[in-house]
């Protein structure tokens, strides 16, 4: 029976990491996959987390099972860090916070539960969207379709065309957004611009659903959550999908919840059972240990602010390299305008090329970068970057 079987190709991102890790050339660069990356290259385990880790070792007494919605004691505190004390309490019951394994268990359970609620729903993402939402909302069986979103010629937002289109989707369908630091190209929706959104979700009565993968690597952990506690105080209904990979570099550990409000305290009891039922088919129920090592150093004020601490470093330093990146083109010779670098926000931008500038720098240069031209700026750091900037004014001059 498997003999029929063809092969798949390569993911787009998750294939780069292994042929970068299969390269021998001492110079080359990771700007593939979204991992952080410290001046080292390195992406420890962060120290907040180690020493909830010790600590959790040393005290846990069971291995009994959790449960399909997971811990309700990290349910409650990653609803607190996305929402904020004041709104979750006025939310009330109208809220649920569900554990899921990563941001992906969390985007594939809410397509679960959208496809529960509305088979027939299109979701629309942005034009372009992270590579993934297409296989995890695609594999629920929903219907995918796309909005205006990113002038590659301009580096931004082609706001007016977005709201123009979202502006004909009916209430039934379900509008994507990124929270923050959008994911691949790092144009980031203003704070006017959310407000605007939120009328036309009013007005059309669509439901929103936004991906919020990195919370706390844009402005910082307040500032990156505008739009999602925007929507949650005004919209009757919204989805939100938060992940701990990136700001609490738990990326292996699966650590992520899914976050729903609806109109009533009732509707949202009966959306839990089938979000506890869709995860129970699934998985049964997500892993515990990072969730573990979570609820412990949002709870613990010493631990909390060591990791406030560790984060805003490595905000300040994707965003000190933003601005390293367009001087060093510049002193590179580079004609290109690539200043939109710096007004972008988190790990990506586009650096603009194409598919076969983009194969250059691999091929000829073993500096990894999504076929996009997506790149993580946190793979940046003092050693390679002059290395990056020449070999990029190589290829642009090809
Ligand atoms: C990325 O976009 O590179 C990250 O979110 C990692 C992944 O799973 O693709």
């Amino acid at each position: 029976m498997f003999q029929s079987l063809q092969a798949l190709p390569a993911d787009p991102i998750l294939g780069l990491m292994a042929s970068y890790r299969a390269d021998n050339n001492p110079r080359k660069i990771d700007l593939g996959i979204g991992i952080y990356k410290d001046e080292h290259g390195n992406t420890p385990v962060m120290a907040a987390v180690k020493k909830a880790e010790n600590s959790i070792l040393a005290s846990q007494l069971t291995k009994s099972y959790v449960g399909p919605t997971g811990a309700a004691d990290y349910n409650d505190s990653v609803a607190k860090l996305l929402l904020g004390t004041t709104l979750m309490d006025s939310l009330g019951k109208r809220r649920v916070t569900v554990q899921s394994p990563g941001g992906c268990g969390g985007l594939r359970l809410a397509a679960e539960f959208i496809k529960s609620a509305n088979s027939g729903a299109t979701v629309w993402v942005s034009d372009p969207t992270w590579a993934n939402h297409m296989p995890l909302l695609g594999s629920a069986g929903l219907h995918i379709d796309q909005y205006p979103y990113y002038d590659y010629a301009s580096h931004s937002i082609r706001f007016e065309e977005m709201l123009a289109c979202l502006g004909n989707i009916k209430a039934g369908d379900v509008v994507m957004l990124h929270g923050c630091c959008h994911n691949p190209c790092g144009a980031d929706l203003s704070q006017e611009q959310w407000r605007q959104i939120r009328n036309i979700a009013l007005q059309q009565g669509f439901t929103v659903f936004i991906d919020l993968a990195y919370q706390g690597l844009g402005d910082g952990l307040e500032e990156d959550v505008y739009g999602a506690r925007l929507l949650a105080e005004s919209l009757p209904e919204l989805i939100v999908v938060t992940s701990c990979s990136k700001n609490f570099g738990l990326y292996r550990e699966r650590t992520g919840a899914m976050t729903l409000v609806t109109d009533s305290d009732a509707t949202t009891a009966i959306a839990t059972t089938q979000i506890a039922a869709a995860a129970r088919a699934m998985y049964s129920m997500p892993p515990d240990h990072g969730a573990a090592v979570v609820q412990l150093i949002l709870n613990d004020p010493a631990l909390r602010s060591e990791w406030d601490e560790e984060l805003s470093t490595m905000r300040g330093r994707i965003n000190g390299l933003r601005a390293q990146l367009v001087k060093q083109f510049k002193a590179a010779s580079i004609d290109e305008d690539f200043s939109f670098i710096k007004r972008e926000k988190g790990m990506f931008s586009f650096l603009g090329v194409n598919v076969d500038q983009v194969q250059s720098l691999i091929n000829d240069y073993s500096i990894y970068l999504v076929n996009s031209s997506r790149i993580n700026v946190a793979g940046v750091n003092s050693d390679n970057i002059d290395y990056l900037a020449s070999s990029l004014a190589a290829v642009l001059t090809t």
